[in-house]
């Protein structure tokens, strides 16, 4: 499985690469908007910084544009690229004619039959917002097991996005999940827990090695 953090700010990208497993960069339109960079910009500054996957999304709203557009971020990206795509008819039929070129990923996936056609269409990746869709539908981690099983035995992998705390990373990995990408603050707490901090105060204070 991988890990990837979910934002276009650079100083969160480097603090969460730093950290040395998180294993790629997903980015939206939104998260693009918030930085004072261009997006191509951007993005050169995000494949120069690390060797992992960039998510980024298309924007463009005809088949044609919008295979201009991949180009356009194969361009900068190379390998690294993975595009995202809505999950309609259109993002679909771009999906079926880029996925053997470079990685697909529909994005904002929100019922099983969209997972099928992801599949079908060779996806990658597929992206489930799944605290959005408990907050839209009810369940966004029982959407995760369900789309699992669609999933099942083929090579799409299914990637949990709008996670909000690291109890709902790990309960999305424990539905199915096999990647996930955090927001950074979410990630920032995954290492967490206050008694792990009491225990190595507690080694510092009161143990010897063959440092100290
Ligand atoms: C995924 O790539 C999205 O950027 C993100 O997870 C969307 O979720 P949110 O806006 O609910 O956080």
């Amino acid at each position: 499985m991988s890990v990837f953090v979910d934002t276009a700010n650079l100083e969160q990208i480097r603090t969460a690469l730093n950290l040395g497993w998180v294993s790629g960069i997903t980015t939206n339109p939104l998260l693009l908007a918030q930085s004072d960079l261009q997006p191509s910009e951007l993005l050169k500054k995000l494949r120069n910084l690390q060797n992992g996957p960039v998510f980024y999304q298309l924007m463009a709203l005809s088949f044609e544009a919008m295979l201009e557009e991949a180009y356009q971020a194969e361009s900068i990206l190379d390998k690294q690229l993975v595009v995202k795509l809505p999950p309609t008819d259109l993002g679909f039929k771009v999906c079926s004619e880029l996925s053997s070129r470079m990685a697909c990923c529909p994005t904002a996936v929100y019922t099983p039959a969209q997972a099928l056609i992801a599949r079908e269409a060779g996806a990658q990746y597929l992206a489930v917002y799944v605290n959005r869709a408990t907050r839209l539908l009810g369940d966004g981690l029982a959407l995760i097991s369900e789309i699992a099983q669609v999933l099942k035995g083929g090579s799409t992998h299914l990637l949990a996005a709008s996670l909000k705390s690291p109890e709902e990373a790990i309960a999305a990995h424990l539905a199915g999940a096999h990647d996930l990408t955090l927001p950074f603050d979410t990630l920032m707490a995954m290492s967490q827990h206050e008694a792990s901090t009491a225990a190595v105060a507690q080694f510092q204070k009161d143990g010897v090695g063959l440092t100290l």
